[in-house]
């Protein structure tokens, strides 16, 4: 088959495994289409349907149309999410924010983001929270459309929610692109990656045409693609919803977007909240970033510790052995052999394929580690391949095409904010740049995942062509509007706690409030205590007086009941409120969802 014949021999593995998850499921949320003929109709005939539930001003002229007082901005009605409101509008902002001479003639050089608005039913004061899920590449639109309805149980009525696109991603126009059309990509963007020193000669060469290719397809909007701009599009969208403080909750790489903007525009931060949090000043300054897998280790132990805890009905590994230490070694071990003696999996004459090393560590163990709701399929997958069948394993991890269409946002972005370039990153060539890498890989908290970001990342930005144009330094002491509110799990695999206390650190009364568990972000442990501190935050401003840990609720890992095993604790026993009880299921339901972008995943 022509297809399969074009499949390369090696491929591309994404630098962020859960883009791919993403990858997987995301068909299913698209929103629909308009029905355009129908459209057409209603409009012709004025048969304007519409309930005015809401204060807005119908537009004569389309019955989908909508404005508000005190709003610069009209809006289209984008359809319904679980009878919620949803309108979508595109945004207009400078190319550069911060030095209008970069603009053009006419300041005709911009980029238009998408906005997208999930209308609370008693948002009396018209607040919108802005939210951003991560990445960087992250889509708001997807987001919303996926988690959105989660979120408002989770954060109530009284608030809009409000997402956007960020420059360069997705609807975004232009987007962050190296090449000019898929079937392009499709061709150009594999090289063999995996192992550092036998593959860099490739990688070295490809990395010089792929930078090459990101300078010229972008053109000069390519320079602008970074955070300061997207905190300062943050801005423009508040002054076009004539709103003047900056509510916000940001998860991940969100939390980078969010840092960023409350250094940057303190006097509006009135309601910030960081959530799995970035060093920023890692992010931004250092050439290896050396804190993002301080606690993954651990998370895989706290798996593994989970997995001998719950027993062999519950957690198909735990007969494989019998102590966490003896699982541990034998996991490792096994897994290890796939480097070089990978697994030849034939189901029929359409799929059959190589299990290796990478597709299972990487692909399976490593995003399975930032949703504990899902260890355990991780470990039957895995038990069925320690005892001689790799069928699971390889549909569950090897199956995907290596070309992820993301588009290129994600590596241009973290590369335009960060050090970067041969200016910034000088090497006498390819042999001191591995010996580099080498060198930090070795001297990685993690032992177990320390090729986590795949090599062909720091080819990449070592040989970076696109000059950095933000002059953003990060700093300590920032006092804003009101304290930020800083949240974390106690161990995530992308985003560790230390990460959390540089931005304690960092913004002045700050408090942190930390969810017992594993997990990325605190949404992958459910808690109603988390749930009460980030409604006191929105509604009053309160934050803790201190350091405030939480309890999950449930048993979030190998449950033994059936609703344990879905994550739920009994709600028939228990004594809580019908709202609090909606709260946890929506809170159960975004801890199983694997699509969640990680931080570099999102
Ligand atoms: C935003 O712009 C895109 C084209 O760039 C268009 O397809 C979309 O319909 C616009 N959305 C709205 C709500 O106008
Ligand atoms: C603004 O951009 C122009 C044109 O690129 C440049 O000459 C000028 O130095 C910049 N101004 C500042 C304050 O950076
Ligand atoms: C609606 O909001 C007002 C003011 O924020 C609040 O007092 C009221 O309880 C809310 N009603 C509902 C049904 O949530
Ligand atoms: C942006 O994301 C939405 C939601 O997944 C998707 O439907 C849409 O096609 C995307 N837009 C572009 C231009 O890729
Ligand atoms: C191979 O197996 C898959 C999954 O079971 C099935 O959908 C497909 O039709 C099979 N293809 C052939 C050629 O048998
Ligand atoms: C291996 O596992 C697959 C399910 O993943 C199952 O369909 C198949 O029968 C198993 N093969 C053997 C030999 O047990
Ligand atoms: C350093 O890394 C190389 C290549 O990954 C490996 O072979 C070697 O054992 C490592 N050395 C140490 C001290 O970890």
């Amino acid at each position: 088959m022509a297809d399969a014949e074009r499949q390369p021999l090696v491929r591309k593995r994404s630098k962020r495994p859960a883009f791919r998850l993403l990858r997987k499921q995301e068909r299913a949320y698209r929103p629909s289409t308009w029905d355009v003929v129908i459209l057409a109709a209603v409009a012709a005939f004025g048969i304007l349907a519409w309930q005015i539930s809401a204060s807005f001003v119908r537009r004569h002229d389309d019955p989908r149309r909508r404005s508000y007082p005190g709003e610069k901005i009209t809006w289209t009605s984008c359809g319904t999410l679980v009878d919620h409101q949803l309108e979508c509008t595109n945004l207009t902002v400078p190319m550069d924010h911060f030095n209008s001479s970069n603009n053009g003639p006419d300041n005709s050089l911009h980029f238009t983001i998408p906005l997208i608005r999930l209308r609370g039913k008693n948002a009396t004061d018209n607040i919108n929270i802005l939210l951003n899920p991560g990445g960087p590449g992250g889509s708001g639109a997807e987001f919303i459309w996926r988690w959105g309805a989660q979120l408002n149980t989770i954060i109530g009525e009284n608030y809009h929610l409000l997402t956007f696109d960020p420059r360069g991603v997705n609807g975004s126009v232009p987007r962050a692109n190296c090449y000019p059309t898929e079937e392009i990509r499709r061709e150009l963007s594999v090289v063999r990656n995996k192992k550092i020193v036998e593959d860099s000669g490739e990688l070295w060469a490809w990395a010089g045409n792929f930078v090459q290719a990101c300078a010229d397809n972008m053109g000069v909007h390519g320079a602008y693609i970074n955070t300061p701009q997207t905190a300062a599009d943050m801005n423009s969208i508040l002054d076009a919803i004539g709103q003047d403080d900056m509510y916000y909750w940001g998860f991940s790489y969100g939390t980078l977007l969010g840092q960023t903007y409350a250094t940057l525009f303190p006097e509006r931060s009135k309601r910030v909240i960081i959530d799995g949090v970035v060093n920023q000043f890692s992010w931004y300054n250092n050439i290896f970033d050396d804190e993002d897998l301080t606690d993954t280790d651990n998370v895989f132990d706290g798996f593994v510790d989970e997995c001998i805890k719950a027993g062999k009905e519950d957690c198909a590994l735990a007969e494989l052995a019998s102590s966490k230490e003896q699982l541990r070694e034998k996991l490792i071990t096994s897994i290890d052999q796939l480097r070089d003696d990978p697994i030849g999996v034939y189901v029929n004459t359409s799929i059959h394929g190589v299990l290796d090393y990478w597709a299972v560590w990487y692909d399976g163990v490593f995003p399975a580690m930032y949703k504990p709701a899902n260890w355990r399929t991780l470990a039957d997958n895995l038990a069925a391949l320690l005892k001689g069948n790799a069928t699971a394993a390889f549909m569950a991890y090897s199956r995907e095409g290596p070309w992820v269409s993301l588009f290129d946002a994600n590596t241009v972005i973290m590369t335009n904010d960060g050090v970067s370039g041969p200016k910034n990153w000088p090497v006498s060539g390819r042999q001191e740049l591995v010996k580099q890498v080498i060198d930090f890989y070795n001297s990685s908290t993690s032992r177990l995942f320390n090729t986590a970001l795949s090599h062909e990342g720091h080819f990449e930005k070592q040989a970076w062509k696109i000059p950095r144009t933000h002059n953003y330094v990060p700093t300590k002491g920032v006092k804003t509007a009101h304290p930020l509110l800083v949240l974390t799990t106690t161990y995530d695999p992308i985003c560790p706690l230390v990460s959390a206390k540089s931005a304690n650190d960092a913004f002045v009364d700050s408090k942190i409030v930390e969810v017992k568990g594993y997990g990325h972000c605190s949404l992958a442990v459910p808690s109603l205590c988390i749930n009460k501190h980030v409604r006191a935050f929105l509604d009053e401003g309160k934050l803790p007086d201190d350091y405030t840990q939480c309890e999950g609720d449930g048993n979030p890992y190998f449950g033994k009941s059936d609703d344990e095993k879905k994550g739920l604790v009994n709600l028939q026993s228990s004594s809580w409120t019908e709202e609090e009880k909606r709260i946890h299921l929506a809170q159960v339901e975004l801890a199983r969802d694997l699509w969640f972008k990680p931080r570099w995943q999102g």
